[in-house]
């Protein structure tokens, strides 16, 4: 018996001795995963809340501002609150606001229906913000100007007040929507912006009109006014 217990002792002792490290090295890794699990996740969440910051002042202010019961529910993907930063909106910062977007073609009545629209009060069509070169330059640039634009940061004649519920722009076929379309749906999909696309039935008459135009454009306009384009009720009378 004595010598049973003594070498239950002696061997408990020497397995102890042996797994000593081997233990503790354990504990040791174990530790040191829980430590990693515990730094990474706390990493991710302080990147989810950054991430959360940087998805914008639109997603705060949608949760403040309460989208109007009346709005059919296949078109709240439409409705917007931008936070300008360049304004406040004010009083009408949960007014909310549609984005649009005039898809053309030159001599297709693009530019009186612009005109139509911004006879509106709160209706502003920005015209032909991408006839510039420079803003259709690649695709980042295209994408940059359209942030701006549907931030209501875009300034124009067009642009009207802080409780301006439908903001857009008028865009040619051939000013850059064509070279990058997957990107530029893509974003029109994310962004929820209303596309309308403009055209006129009567090609031939769109082409007769093309070449009257490319012709007023060569002569250049008889004392100020483009006889193949109408801009106002005066020069409609006199051509
Ligand atoms: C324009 O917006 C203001 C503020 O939301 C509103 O009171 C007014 O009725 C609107 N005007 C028109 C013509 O809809
Ligand atoms: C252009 O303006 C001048 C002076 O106002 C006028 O005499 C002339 O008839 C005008 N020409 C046309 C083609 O309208």
């Amino acid at each position: 018996m004595v010598l049973q217990a003594k070498m239950i002792v002696y061997s408990s002792k020497s397995s102890k001795g042996t797994l000593f490290p081997v233990r503790s090295m354990l504990v040791f890794f174990i530790a040191l995963f829980g430590f990693y699990v515990c730094y990474f996740s706390f990493t991710q969440i302080t990147l989810e809340n950054e991430e959360e910051e940087m998805n914008g002042a639109e997603e705060r202010t949608n949760v403040l501002c309460k989208r109007p019961s009346e709005i059919p529910y296949e078109q709240m993907q439409y409705v917007h609150f931008p936070r300008p930063m360049s304004y406040d909106r004010g009083e009408c910062e949960c007014t909310p606001v549609r984005f649009f977007v005039i898809v053309s073609m030159q001599r297709s009545g693009s530019g009186w229906f612009e005109t139509l629209l911004n006879s509106h009060p709160n209706v502003s069509s920005n015209g032909e913000i991408f006839s510039v070169r420079e803003r259709r330059e690649d695709i980042a640039s295209i994408l940059w100007t359209l942030d701006k634009l549907y931030d209501l940061d875009w300034h124009t004649s067009a642009a009207k007040n802080e409780c301006t519920a439908a903001f857009g722009l008028k865009w040619m076929l051939n000013q850059g929507l064509m070279d990058y379309p997957d990107e530029i749906v893509d974003y029109l999909i994310k962004k929820g912006v209303m596309v309308i696309f403009l055209f006129r039935r009567n090609t031939l008459r769109r082409l007769v009109s093309v070449l009257a135009n490319d012709h007023d454009k060569k002569t250049k306009q008889l004392n100020g006014t483009h006889k193949a384009h109408v801009h106002s009720q005066e020069e409609r009378l006199r051509s």
